[in-house]
């Protein structure tokens, strides 16, 4: 079937679903614009419930003066890694409409599943474009909902995602190296029910 390094699917699916992984060596180099533009693109095209598209993103580049800024909206486990990406983003999902006819805002029950839908995009266009997309809920949601001025009724800083060309992994300090290896995953069987379901 499908396989990868050390990855194997037990049915013929796409090779990009197993070569996509949140590896954390980054070679702490600049990377076009450009190119994170294409993985937006990609991650605008996702589906979502009544193709309500709550799904915001706010980044920056290490090339720009406002990176450590974005550095520190990551908590102390990720700063050391994804400090050498080459892109930073802030994942930000809408948690209600904002109607134009003067009706209440209704919540938007699905921000979160469609948000990560289009995360998904996102990294699965960067892994076909041959970056790596980490993506990482350690943040300082409330740090970053205070300096880019989001307003808290409204959205929710959902998680971030390091982007950047994969460097070897001896460039890693010894607190990471030894997780930078594809994980593995359960069993259809564990997940799936026909028919039925078991807690
Ligand atoms: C919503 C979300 C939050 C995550 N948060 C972090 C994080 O804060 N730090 C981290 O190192 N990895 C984080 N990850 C990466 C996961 O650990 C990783 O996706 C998972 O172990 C599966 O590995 P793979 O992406 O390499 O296939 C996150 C992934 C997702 C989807």
């Amino acid at each position: 079937m499908t396989e990868t390094n050390n990855r194997s699917a037990d049915f013929p699916i796409d090779p990009i679903f197993l070569e996509r992984w949140s590896a954390r060596s980054f070679p702490g180099e600049p990377m076009p614009e450009d190119d994170l533009l294409t993985m937006f693109e990609a991650a605008r095209w996702s589906h979502s419930s009544g193709n309500g598209q709550p799904w915001r993103f706010s980044y920056t580049l290490r090339t720009e003066p406002n990176w450590q800024q974005y550095v520190d909206f990551l908590t102390e486990g990720n700063q050391p890694w994804a400090q050498h990406a080459g892109a930073l983003v802030i994942v930000i999902s809408k948690l209600r409409t904002s109607p134009t006819d003067g009706s209440e805002p209704k919540p938007i029950r699905t921000h979160s599943l469609d948000t990560g839908a289009a995360l998904q995009s996102f990294t699965l266009q960067a892994a076909l474009m041959g970056y790596v997309a980490h993506p990482m809920a350690g943040i300082h949601a409330d740090r970053i909902r205070a300096e880019l001025g989001i307003s808290e009724a409204d959205y929710m800083a959902e998680a971030a995602i390091a982007v950047g060309r994969l460097a070897p992994r001896e460039m890693l300090s010894e607190r990471f190296r030894g997780r930078e290896v594809q994980s593995q995953r359960k069993p259809l069987s564990e997940i799936l029910f026909k028919g039925s379901f078991k807690s």
